[in-house]
């Protein structure tokens, strides 16, 4: 062999070995090569129109086995949300965070916090769950049985006996299911319907305003409470502008309760910790701080919608439904609800506005923020917690000075809550996760220097 033909064997075995070097990390890194490829995008949708089936559960609604035979993708992977299991074992945000178990003390909360986990588990969970049951409310967002009967038979449906009801609805009806989302009408191309009757009640002509696949998911993942006088659930705003964390906690604390007591007895918002139940709604009496509490649920709703992607018009369902190809053609959402994290075709729509970006990274550094903040607040709410109940046992301030600070504890908790029990950890709106640990910390400040500490 001449020197040249070496020289030529050795760049062409090179060649090749680049060629299979860029092949392999090809395969291995898949996700980087098909993020440019083009995701299947909503105009792309089968106009999917359909009778609806005419065999109906015992009370009128159409069940997801029915609508199998007409659309037995959408129900298959509605099916999928039981995948999303949490392992099968549900952590308890109290082992996680212990400082929990104290800022919760005297509430239901403080006995279980466990994570939340797919639609599929709604009815088991709700059954199973250490925390006290008053009554039938608590089915308002696991069953779309639940709902119906209060649309057929009114507001007393609120506080029927949880287990007389739990056990009709398990045997007979189902869990959230596609009634929940569509009325009876997902032949219509899917056209969605809001069947939770307090939605319409609280926002009134404002639910023209919110996109619907928003205001679907935005029936059940929201900040409500139990109304005094029928216990039925019911969100504290009547429109957008007035979900703000700020704008709840005025609307609890001048809420005219059953027994007709109004701050327009010339009381100060100050003086709403004064007599017990004198004015302001509040979730729970405190006896170790003598402070009544707000408990603020999970809004997802109401945090997404003052967020950058409601902005930009954008809905629930673009980050947590897939959009995908069926054997025969169809395009279709996919009814498992996924975080985008985990979804390869819903991490690719973003790069329509995020372009290269490492969305993935984006979000857990949002989220690793936020967390390391509400550890440290939390644990510090729960010091002030200390401090206050300790200064209530000594009886050496006056009812007045205890009330302002008690006033301060009941604003602290409120943000941290509205924060903390918020699922996406920040992803969904980082100024206003953080904006809500700001509030509950100059709080706290406030509180403590009014304690001396
Ligand atoms: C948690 C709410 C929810 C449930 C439960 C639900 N859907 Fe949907 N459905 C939606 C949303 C949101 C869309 C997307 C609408 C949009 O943004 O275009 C949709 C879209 C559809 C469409 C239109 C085609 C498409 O894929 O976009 C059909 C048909 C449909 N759903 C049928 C069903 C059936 C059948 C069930 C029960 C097996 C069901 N849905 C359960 C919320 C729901
Ligand atoms: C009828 C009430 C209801 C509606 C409507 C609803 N959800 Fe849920 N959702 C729940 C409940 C309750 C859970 C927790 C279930 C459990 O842990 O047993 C849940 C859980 C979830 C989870 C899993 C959370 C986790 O930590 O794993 C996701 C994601 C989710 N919902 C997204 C949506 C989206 C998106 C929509 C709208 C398309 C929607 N939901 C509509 C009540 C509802
Ligand atoms: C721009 C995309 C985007 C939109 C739109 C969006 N979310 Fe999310 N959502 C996220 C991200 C990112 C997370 C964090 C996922 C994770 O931690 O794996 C998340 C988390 C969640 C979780 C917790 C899920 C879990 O597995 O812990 C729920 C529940 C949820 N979103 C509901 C909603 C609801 C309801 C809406 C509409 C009101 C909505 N999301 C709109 C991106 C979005
Ligand atoms: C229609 C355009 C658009 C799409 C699509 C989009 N985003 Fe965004 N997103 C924005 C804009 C605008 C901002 C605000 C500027 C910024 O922080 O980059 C933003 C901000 C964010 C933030 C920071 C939010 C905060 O409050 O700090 C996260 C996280 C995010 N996007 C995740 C996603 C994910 C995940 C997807 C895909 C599932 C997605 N985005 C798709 C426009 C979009």
């Amino acid at each position: 062999m001449d020197k040249k033909t070496i020289i030529w064997k050795v760049i062409c075995g090179l060649v090749i070995i680049a060629v299979a070097v860029v092949l392999l990390t090809g395969v291995l890194n898949k996700r980087d090569v098909r993020y440019h490829t083009e995701a299947l995008t909503r105009d792309q949708l089968t106009e999917l129109s359909a009778p609806a089936p005419t065999e109906t559960a015992y009370d009128g609604t159409i069940t997801a086995a029915a609508w199998k035979t007409v659309f037995p993708y959408i129900a298959a992977s509605m099916e999928d949300n039981a995948k999303n299991d949490a392992g099968g074992e549900i952590p308890d945000y109290l082992d996680q965070d212990p400082y929990l178990k104290n800022i919760y003390e005297g509430f239901g909360f403080a006995k279980e916090y466990g994570e939340a986990r797919g639609h599929a588990y709604t009815l088991t969970d709700v059954k199973n769950t250490a925390r006290p049951k008053a009554a039938a409310n608590c089915l308002t967002c696991k069953t779309p049985n639940f709902n119906k009967k209060v649309t057929d038979e009114g507001l007393g449906v609120y506080t029927m006996d949880f287990e007389t009801l739990w056990n009709e609805i398990n045997e007979k009806g189902e869990a959230i299911s596609c009634y929940t989302c569509h009325g009876n009408s997902a032949g219509n191309n899917g056209e969605l319907r809001v069947t939770h009757s307090y939605v319409n009640k609280a926002l009134g002509g404002n639910v023209q305003s919110i996109d619907a696949s928003t205001l679907s998911c935005g029936q059940c993942h929201i900040e409500y409470y139990f109304t005094p006088a029928d216990k039925e659930t019911m969100m504290p705003y009547d429109s957008v502008e007035a979900m703000t964390p700020e704008a709840i906690l005025e609307y609890y604390d001048t809420m005219v309760l059953a027994n007709g007591l109004t701050l327009t007895d010339g009381s100060t918002k100050e003086s709403i910790q004064l007599p017990a139940g004198s004015t302001g709604f509040s979730d729970w009496y405190q006896s170790s701080t003598g402070a009544r509490l707000l408990k603020a649920q999970h809004p997802e709703f109401e945090t997404y919608l003052q967020g950058k992607h409601a902005a930009e018009g954008m809905s629930c369902a673009d980050c947590h439904m897939e959009i995908k190809l069926n054997d025969d053609g169809t395009v279709y959402h996919s009814h498992e609800l996924v975080s985008p994290l985990d979804s390869e075709a819903i991490l690719e729509s973003c790069a329509k506005c995020h372009g290269d970006t490492n969305m993935v990274q984006k979000v857990h550094r949002i989220q690793d923020q936020v967390m390391t903040r509400e550890k440290e607040i939390g644990n510090k709410l729960s010091d002030f917690k200390d401090a206050l109940a300790a200064a209530n046992k000594a009886g050496k301030l006056s009812e007045e000075d205890l009330n302002a600070v008690r006033r301060l504890y009941r604003e602290a908790q409120w943000f941290f809550d509205f924060d903390y029990v918020e699922n996406a950890e920040g992803a969904h709106n980082s100024e206003l996760a953080n904006h809500c640990l700001d509030l509950a910390a100059e709080r706290i400040e406030e509180g403590m220097e009014l304690l001396g500490k």
